[in-house]
């Protein structure tokens, strides 16, 4: 049997940290490379449900989606150099809600994050936040959902503690999903 391709270096390197730099600025750009990965990510009917807010370190704004989120998460997350909100929109074909929403903006959020990690950043995502003061500070339109806010920054030492996942085998079955005497 041929060896497995390795997996991508973003994928490998990516884990959700807690210490960025809290001077060092992210140039705009740089910033709108990440969401123009977002932009770029698959969605059913291609209907791109994705609508992103962000906010730099220092903006007013910034201030109010710190305040927006849980105190566990707002410790460490000013010093992120930026805040993006993902939010998505349910409105689908032919009047009909789209039911692959939240899933497409988990693709977007993702091309988001990997190429966050490729850049040498850390993209950290949220679903710690009151969603209705975000909305409120944020004049966020009532057609728009927000489902995460992703700090981003430049990432400093850390001791992270080892990745947990379920094992390939418990989340995974070649054709038919085992029986309860199976698995
Ligand atoms: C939708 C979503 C919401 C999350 N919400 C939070 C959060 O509010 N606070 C937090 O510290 N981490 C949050 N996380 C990060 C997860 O806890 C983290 O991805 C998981 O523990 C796996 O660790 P890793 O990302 O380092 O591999 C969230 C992740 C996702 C995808």
């Amino acid at each position: 049997m041929s060896p497995a391709p390795p997996l991508l270096h973003a994928i490998l390197q990516r884990r959700s940290r807690e210490r960025f730099d809290p001077v060092r600025p992210l140039p705009e750009p740089h910033l709108l490379s990440l969401l123009e990965a977002a932009r770029l990510a698959p969605s059913s009917y291609n209907l791109q449900p994705w609508r992103f807010l962000w906010t730099m370190r220092g903006d007013p704004d910034f201030a109010e989606v710190l305040r927006a989120l849980d105190p566990g998460n707002a410790s460490w997350a000013g010093d992120a150099s930026a805040l993006v909100i993902g939010t998505f929109t349910r409105a689908g074909r032919r009047g009909r809600p789209n039911r692959w929403a939240e899933h497409d903006l988990g693709m977007a959020t993702a091309q988001l994050v990997l190429q966050a990690v490729a850049s040498g950043l850390g993209a950290h995502p949220m679903a710690g936040f009151d969603a209705e003061r975000l909305r409120a500070s944020l004049r966020i339109p009532s057609d728009l959902e927000p489902m995460t806010v992703t700090a981003i920054g430049w990432p400093v030492d850390e001791s992270l503690p080892p990745r947990e996942r379920l094992p390939l085998e418990r989340i995974t079955s070649r054709g038919r999903w085992p029986s309860g005497e199976e698995r």
